[in-house]
């Protein structure tokens, strides 16, 4: 059913339409939530697998039985948090935001691992039980790099950490300042920069209201980082009065104002795209 505007409902359908609309988001709320539990139920299984791996190399160097216990629960846990957490990663993932190549890998990899614990603990009493275990403590290895592919870059594990914090997953097409530049402003700018602590009348929680300027006027001229305010507070002198952000606080890495440059450079629009300014 289509309906023009709400005013022409018959009223006993706005509670419904209400009700509705709250299910829904309480429903969106809880499914983030599941999905956001995938961050943390990630690590049992690599560490409980890990673990009945190493006791396995253990016993034979030993040449005791004692660890068969402990190795065949901790592949029984590991199995049960292996399946709850690819089920969490499966609702992580449709909340979107994350390279599609990249969330390919993961995700069937990381079903693959989850599957592989289900067989390790079906050959449990097997003599491929090793062999299984084997396979398995690979292919958890090989959902977890994927993983961190997928959440830092793909060059994650051999980047300096201060270059973190620019890669993250974004197609080269999309926006800079929503990929790029308001996350460098959230980070470093808006805990005194937003519409409940504006400092200087400027709030740097969108673009929008980076546009309406502050106490001064405006920020940013399109084309042009040299003649934009906010471009020149950042490279101020340090111990200038004006430099952005004050002394003492998390200062920008040289990357990130460069990016910041080459964004207005480039316009200082919506319609700049990452691939160009980074
Ligand atoms: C610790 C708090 C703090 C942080 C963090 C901070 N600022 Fe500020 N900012 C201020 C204060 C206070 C003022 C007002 C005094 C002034 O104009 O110097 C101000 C003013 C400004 C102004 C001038 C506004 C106007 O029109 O008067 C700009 C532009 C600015 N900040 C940019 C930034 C940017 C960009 C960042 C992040 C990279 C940042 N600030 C981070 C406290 C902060």
């Amino acid at each position: 059913m289509k309906f023009r505007s709400l005013n022409k409902l018959p009223t006993t359908t706005i509670p419904i339409i209400l009700q509705k609309h709250a299910t829904f988001v309480t429903m969106n709320y809880i499914t983030s939530v599941i999905g956001n539990s995938h961050l943390l139920l990630l690590h049992l299984p690599i560490g409980i697998m890990v673990l009945a791996a190493f006791l396995v190399l253990w016993s034979y160097r030993q040449q005791s039985p004692d660890f068969q216990p402990i190795i065949r629960l901790s592949v029984k846990i590991s199995a049960c948090a292996a399946v709850v957490s690819a089920c969490c990663g499966w609702f992580l993932a449709q909340q979107g935001g994350y390279d599609d190549h990249a969330l390919w890998w993961h995700q069937w990899v990381g079903f693959g691992a989850a599957l592989c614990c289900c067989v390790c603990w079906w050959v449990i009493k097997s003599s491929y039980f090793n062999l299984a275990l084997l396979g398995t403590t690979g292919m958890i290895g090989l959902a977890g790099h994927f993983g961190g592919n997928l959440s830092y870059g793909s060059d994650y594990l051999w980047t300096r950490p201060e270059r973190d914090v620019l890669v993250t997953g974004f197609k080269p097409d999309d926006p800079a300042y929503s990929t790029l530049i308001q996350p460098i402003l959230k980070r470093k700018c808006v805990k005194c920069h937003s519409s409940s602590k504006a400092k200087g009348g400027l709030v740097l929680d969108s673009y929008e209201n980076l546009l309406k300027g502050g106490d001064k006027g405006l920020e940013i001229v399109f084309g042009s980082a040299d003649s934009s305010a906010l471009y020149r507070r950042l490279i101020l002198p340090i111990h200038e009065k004006e430099h952005m952000p004050p002394k003492g606080k998390a200062q920008l890495k040289p990357e990130e104002i460069e990016i910041i440059k080459k964004w207005l450079d480039l316009g200082g629009d919506l319609e700049v795209e990452a691939s160009k300014v980074i």
